[in-house]
């Protein structure tokens, strides 16, 4: 790098930027068409946990991870400790409403959910496109966020059915 790329990199951090307006950012984050899962653990005194999350993404092949972010006001947040199991459930679009009941705040969120346990004791969604057994390989604070990346220890998939999709704040089909 030249010494006059360096300056012009030290001046662009130094220009003032202006204060960001955080709905309009959710509704540019928005604009980025994702799939649905429902990240599902056990909690305090084994009680089941399900969360409807958007932020799941693969991550590395070799070793085997994946990551996703839960807020940290979560009263869920414990469930994700280092070492601790959960499951991805990757929604499809006939799963609307497991999406809807996870993403509620209720003492119990799996009255209406059909679901097996897996190995690890952890729900694995009746209906899923595709499941990930995972295992809490670390996680971070980011932001309002806590980082997760999960190690894969098992999955399965079904290869048929269409996925959930959530864009500009709602849900969606795919279009063929
Ligand atoms: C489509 C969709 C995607 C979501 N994605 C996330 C996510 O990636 N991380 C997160 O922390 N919350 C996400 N939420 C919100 C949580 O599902 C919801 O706040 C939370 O599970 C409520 O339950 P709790 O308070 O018991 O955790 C999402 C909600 C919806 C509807």
């Amino acid at each position: 790098m030249t010494s006059s790329n360096t300056q012009s990199i030290h001046a662009a951090s130094a220009v003032e930027m202006p204060l960001i307006d955080t709905r309009e950012l959710r509704n540019t984050f928005g604009m980025f068409a994702t799939g649905v899962t429902a990240i599902t653990a056990l909690g305090e005194n084994d009680q089941l946990v399900g969360i409807t999350a958007n932020s799941f993404s693969s991550l590395s092949l070799d070793p085997a991870l994946i990551l996703w972010s839960l807020v940290l006001s979560s009263p869920s947040v414990s469930a994700f400790d280092e070492g601790k199991y959960f499951n991805v459930n990757i929604l499809s679009q006939s799963q609307e409403a497991i999406a809807m009941q996870l993403a509620t705040r209720s003492e119990d969120k799996f009255s209406a959910v059909q679901y097996c346990l897996s190995p690890t004791g952890v729900p694995l969604l009746d209906g899923a496109l595709a499941t990930l057994q995972c295992q809490v390989e670390f996680t971070r604070v980011a932001g309002d966020h806590l980082l997760i990346v999960g190690r894969v220890l098992d999955f399965d998939r079904v290869d048929e059915g269409e996925p959930l999709v959530f864009y500009r704040g709602g849900f969606k089909q795919l279009c063929n």
